[in-house]
């Protein structure tokens, strides 16, 4: 099997992280994996905006847990040591799809270079919200911008899960 195919299939969310931080060439291979995503009509509306320092992952994660009425204890987004809002232009009727193209180039990505990642997801219905949005804008995402899906980053903390069986629906018309 070739080596894109191979990747793509023992790609796992990884859900526990160790405290080594990312090296910064990663991160920027990782990154421009994202802006080589496909967008619909080519628009690239979006904005990937990156958190390294864990304090600030952290305060958004107690900030979207309190909105979301979670214990704050729990809800950490598995505490990585980069995190990763993909954004888009509210009025870009495609940006969810386009986010989600660049998110998966950034999860492969980050795999074939031997990092976790895992989407979390809980920013997307609430990012106008008033204990929300002013941490948005402290992060320098822009107002008209939805955060449609995050990419939590690091070094696995330890073994990848077994892949969950795939379900398949491939039903080819002959
Ligand atoms: C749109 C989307 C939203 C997801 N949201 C979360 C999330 O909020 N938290 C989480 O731990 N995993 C999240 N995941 C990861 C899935 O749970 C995971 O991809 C799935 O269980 C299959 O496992 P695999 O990625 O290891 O193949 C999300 C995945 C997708 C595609």
């Amino acid at each position: 099997m070739n080596q894109i195919l191979e990747n793509i299939k023992s790609r796992r969310s990884i859900r526990a992280f160790t405290d080594e931080p990312i090296d910064p060439v990663d991160l920027d291979r990782i990154l421009e994996a994202g802006l080589w995503a496909p967008s619909a009509r080519g628009l690239q509306t979006w904005q990937f905006t990156v958190l390294t320092d864990r304090t600030r992952i952290s305060e958004l994660a107690v900030a979207i847990a309190e909105q979301l009425q979670r214990d704050p204890s729990r809800y950490t987004m598995y505490e990585p040591t980069a995190l990763i809002l993909a954004s888009n232009d509210r009025e870009n009727h495609n940006g969810m799809l386009d986010c989600s193209c660049a998110l998966q180039n950034m999860f492969l990505a980050a795999h074939s270079l031997g990092l976790g990642s895992v989407w979390i997801n809980q920013l997307r219905g609430i990012c106008d919200e008033a204990g929300i949005r002013p941490i948005l804008d402290s992060l320098g995402i822009p107002p008209n911008h939805l955060v449609w899906g995050m990419a939590a980053l690091g070094h696995p903390a330890g073994p990848a899960p077994e892949p969950p069986p795939r379900k398949g629906v491939v039903h080819y018309v002959k």
